[in-house]
């Protein structure tokens, strides 16, 4: 465990991710596979990227009952991953149950990892429409405890929040953040951005970097690029 950039495998097939992960010939990136890609190839595209020597961040963000939930990651435990994750709004019964179906007969897991509120739910939305009636940073600081509680290793959540979140759960929680960009990039869809330069001062653990790395004209030099601001 430790600081590490993930890169955001965000490519409609298998063709193209591995085509994209072929021109990494000296370094094996910590890889997050998505929805998309996963439902598109399924477990076998994890089964391959696992046996090319990456770690895996499988983003599927599960959320239902904790039976359910409790199979089903008893079905991921199986395919090697080593982080996944799921919606603490699932509650602490919930969380408690993935723990349970992840953890393998000798005691080993991968990291399990809570999303808060998204970050594409404004506060707005969450009052109206979930009818949530506080400040979304506490809610996302109370989720960030219930899951920590449960017993899980830490949450998705943007990187201006990883100060916040590391003084409200501990250091040892991990915080995950996507929403960064190089200082002289696009910063496209994403709002709330920072550097990974700035991620590593507030104390991220992890940064989930996507178009910055697979649309740069070099993507291995621009993943040398994220090592180097966020690790040194
Ligand atoms: O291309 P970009 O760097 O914006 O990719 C960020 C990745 O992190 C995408 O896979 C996106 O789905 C994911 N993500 C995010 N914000 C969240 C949770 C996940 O951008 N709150």
């Amino acid at each position: 465990m430790g600081k590490d950039v993930i890169i955001a495998c965000d490519f409609a097939g298998k063709k193209e991710a591995l085509a994209f992960l072929d021109k990494f010939t000296e370094e094996k990136p910590f890889v997050k596979i998505g929805m998309e890609l996963f439902y598109a190839e399924g477990p076998e595209i994890v089964r391959e990227i696992k046996a090319r020597g990456h770690k895996i961040f499988l983003d599927l963000k599960l959320h239902d009952i904790p039976n359910t939930v409790k199979k089903s990651m008893e079905v991921l435990s199986r395919l090697d991953v080593d982080m996944c994750n799921l919606h603490a709004a699932g509650t602490s019964a919930m969380m408690t149950a993935a723990i349970e179906g992840l953890t393998r007969e000798d005691g080993t897991r991968p990291l399990l990892i809570a999303v808060t509120q998204l970050t594409s739910t404004s506060q707005e939305r969450m009052t109206d429409e979930i009818l949530i009636d506080k400040p979304i940073d506490e809610v996302v600081m109370s989720y960030a405890r219930t899951a920590r509680d449960a017993g899980l290793d830490g949450v998705v959540c943007s990187p201006l929040e990883a100060g916040k979140v590391h003084d409200t759960c501990g250091r040892e929680f991990l915080t995950v953040t996507p929403g960064v960009r190089f200082a002289d990039g696009d910063i496209g869809d994403q709002v709330r951005v920072t550097t990974p330069e700035r991620a590593k001062e507030i104390g991220s653990d992890y940064i989930v970097v996507g178009r910055p790395i697979t649309a740069a004209v070099d993507p291995v030099a621009a993943y040398r690029r994220c090592v180097k601001e966020f690790i040194g």
